[in-house]
């Protein structure tokens, strides 16, 4: 992996290792001024059978991934990605509920989903109490293509606010095409997002403001953020990739800026 040393060296950062769920209600209300977030997609599984025999690993890694010798960390299981559709939609409520009470008044919700769980993923957000804004496409030009179907290219970022939001600031895009990362270029989780997408959409945060993402994963959204010189607050549940983001975060500051804290 290739970081970006440019950043502004002002932001601090802060990764717990848990359940997002417990961690939120400790964060100070109102504190943060965008959740910017990738929650497992709990996507396929109809049957409980299927849900219970398909793990991320299986759903999403691929034969590239398997041979691919260079990346520092292996790819392992994440967590929390077999739930049915109604526990999916009430279990991401309550997370973004938490959420909306750490957000400031006007402040950003923004997460990914594919599909399947758009409607999921909107009921949820509104479900909590956030005023749904919109659906922006993140169409990936590198999709596999299936015969005799259509593509997937799309995954789709749906945002909402915290309520009013002033009409002021700069103008941002309402779509991307941008390549998911491969396991050839040093990919570290298995879904993971790209680092200029999540840099376009942190900047959504005031500068110097404080991004917030409950579902780290490999960091990516807290690289971004202190790439674009915003502070991050982050959780991670699966101990391998807690770990990941840790080291990545850790390289990407170069400085005791960063609060750790142990598991
Ligand atoms: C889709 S991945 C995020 C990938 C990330 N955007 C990246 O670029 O690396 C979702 C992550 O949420 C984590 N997770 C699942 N349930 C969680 C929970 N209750 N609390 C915190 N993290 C959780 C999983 O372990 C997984 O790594």
């Amino acid at each position: 992996m290739n970081y970006d040393w440019s950043f502004p060296a002002m932001s601090s950062w802060h990764l717990h290792h848990g359940d997002a769920l417990t961690w939120l209600p400790t964060l100070d209300a109102g504190g943060v001024d965008a959740v910017i977030t990738d929650p497992p997609y709990n996507s396929g599984g109809r049957t409980t059978s299927a849900r219970l025999s398909t793990t991320p690993l299986r759903k999403y890694g691929s034969h590239g991934d398997a041979n691919n010798s260079s990346a520092v960390h292996r790819y392992v299981d994440f967590a929390g990605d077999n739930r049915d559709q109604h526990g999916y939609t009430a279990w991401l409520a309550l997370v973004f509920s938490q959420c909306l009470r750490a957000t400031a008044p006007g402040g950003i919700l923004v997460t990914f989903t594919d599909w399947r769980q758009l409607p999921a993923t909107s009921d949820a957000l509104q479900a909590a109490g956030w005023t749904w804004r919109g659906i922006i496409p993140w169409i990936k030009p590198n999709a596999r293509p299936q015969l005799g179907r259509f593509r997937q290219t799309a995954e789709f970022i749906v945002w909402g606010t915290n309520g009013a939001r002033p009409l002021e600031g700069s103008v941002h895009p309402g779509d991307f095409r941008v390549e998911a990362p491969r396991a050839r270029s040093g990919r570290i989780h298995l879904t993971e997002k790209p680092l200029d997408l999540m840099r376009a959409l942190v900047r959504i945060a005031p500068e110097a403001g404080t991004v917030l993402d409950p579902f780290v994963g490999a960091g990516t959204t807290g690289h971004a953020a202190l790439m674009e010189g915003r502070s991050f607050l982050g959780a991670e549940i699966t101990e391998h990739y807690h770990r990941a983001a840790v080291d990545r975060l850790t390289a990407a500051a170069a400085s005791p800026q960063g609060v750790l804290e142990a598991a």
